[in-house]
């Protein structure tokens, strides 16, 4: 098949050139402009990149219209039925799902990874007992890499494989250090013999004046919500961890940059918007006057969940989120809960809106993950935490592939200057 060009005209100048586009397994393929600047004196511009890749990859696919999420070729919907977080971890760093063997080796090394050193409790006696457990995230992840900066070597890949390993394993020890140094309990060691989710219910929850018992709807929905938010090509976290990683940082500082990203509202602070914004709400009777808040271009408010750069059709996240919902509601007999059914009311009443069909706006992976967070006993403000638990595996598996990746350069965009023609110092005395 001939070979799929892209020329580009120059009608100041006439001069045409013809750029390749370099296609893909799935999706649309783009069309390599490295040299544009070379040959025609300009950049390209696309704020918030809507039309710009910033790299390849073959680790997750998304299909906008179509809802599909695809990690390594599997449908997100298949992995949330059958699979595990640890399983998908190793399957996004490694790009096979692995065997029996491969799987119980991968699994003792986090489990081996789990603790942290001591003297990184004192790190959260810095943080008054209201911290933002997102400050708090943020902070302590950066800092492990105090601890390991003379054994990082982010050209080897067996050292890169560890570092991704003890990132792993460590969030949730870190994440449950910051829950219980806000509600005022010690600290909970994580234990080998529990599974992922179950050590990181049993860190949040145990206390040592009782015995804990895991519940096992709770330890199975708490492992698919790490599923669904393990990775999503790349959204602006993930293009964080890689820009910071492009300059050859270590992995800990970069992931820290992702946790720092993903804290906004509009991005993985969402899902603690959510909630925040059925409380406002409060009652179905006022959903309509929110509905007509979020149409409102002079209202900053926006109906919180709902919209995405990408899924101009269903989040397929979203739909098994809201399965799961009513399951996790049922099973802790909480099938009434009143921010649900506002919830479900908002979900019905905007997606008849013709506002919301036009945007092509529909609820998005945030807006019922924050009711099952909640009914895990999880609150409201750790939400974004357990997000960035989730992302955990794709962040690193990002890493490694940029850092592989031999095209990867120091990520260093351009820009339109707009600003002041040049000009000479005014001395004060003539200002
Ligand atoms: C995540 O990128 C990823 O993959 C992210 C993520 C991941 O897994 O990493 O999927 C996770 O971040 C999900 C998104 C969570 N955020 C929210 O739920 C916050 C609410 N949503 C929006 O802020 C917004 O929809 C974004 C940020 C998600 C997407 O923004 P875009 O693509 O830049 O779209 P836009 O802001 O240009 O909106 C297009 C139009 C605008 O109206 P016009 O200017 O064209 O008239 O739709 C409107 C917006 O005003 N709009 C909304 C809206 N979202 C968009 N109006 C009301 N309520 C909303 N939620």
């Amino acid at each position: 098949m001939a070979k799929h060009t892209v020329t580009v005209t120059d009608n100041a100048t006439g001069k045409s050139v013809e750029f390749p586009v370099r296609e893909g397994t799935h999706g649309p393929g783009a069309v390599d402009i490295k040299t544009l600047y070379q040959e025609f004196g300009l950049f390209t511009y696309d704020p918030g990149f809507t039309s710009t890749g910033s790299c390849r990859s073959d680790i997750t696919f998304i299909d906008g219209d179509e809802g599909v999420l695809l990690y390594r070729g599997y449908p997100i919907d298949q992995l949330a039925e059958k699979s595990s977080f640890l399983e998908v971890s190793y399957l996004l760093m490694n790009g096979e799902l692995p065997g029996k063997q491969e799987l119980e080796a991968f699994t003792g090394s986090i489990t081996r990874h789990t603790m942290v050193n001591e003297s990184l409790k004192n790190f959260f006696n810095g943080f008054h007992y209201n911290a933002h457990p997102m400050a708090m995230l943020t902070a302590v992840v950066g800092s492990l890499s105090a601890f390991y900066h003379d054994s990082i070597d982010i050209n080897d890949p067996e050292s890169r494989e560890l570092c991704a390993h003890r990132i792993i394993a460590k969030m949730p020890t870190i994440a449950a250090a910051a829950f219980k140094h806000m509600v005022g309990e010690p600290f909970v060691y994580p234990r080998s013999h529990l599974s992922y989710s179950g050590n990181l219910l049993n860190m949040l929850f145990s206390r040592p004046s009782e015995d804990y018992e895991i519940n096992p709807v709770a330890e199975k929905a708490m492992d698919q919500l790490l599923i669904l938010h393990a990775d999503h090509e790349q959204n602006a976290s993930t293009s964080t961890v890689r820009l910071a990683g492009s300059t050859g940082t270590n992995p800990f500082a970069a992931v820290s940059a992702g946790c720092a990203a993903l804290w906004g509202p509009a991005h993985g602070g969402a899902n603690e918007a959510v909630l925040r914004m059925l409380e406002e709400i409060g009652d179905v009777k006022n959903v309509a006057k929110y509905i007509e808040k979020a149409k409102d271009k002079d209202d900053p408010f926006r109906l919180m969940g709902f919209g995405h750069r990408v899924y101009k059709n269903y989040d397929p996240r979203a739909t098994i989120i809201r399965k799961t919902c009513h399951e996790v509601l049922n099973a802790m007999d909480m099938a009434d809960d009143p921010q649900l059914e506002l919830a479900m009311k908002l979900e019905e009443i905007a997606l008849k809106d013709d506002y919301f069909i036009e945007k092509k706006l529909y609820p998005n992976v945030d807006f019922y993950s924050g009711i099952i967070y909640k009914a895990l006993g999880i609150p409201t403000q750790f939400f974004t935490l357990m997000f960035a638990l989730g992302r955990t595996p794709g962040w690193v598996a990002q890493w490694m592939e940029m850092v592989g990746d031999k095209e990867q350069r120091i990520g260093r965009p351009r820009q339109v200057y707009t600003g002041a023609a040049k000009r000479d110092y005014t001395p004060l005395d003539q200002r």
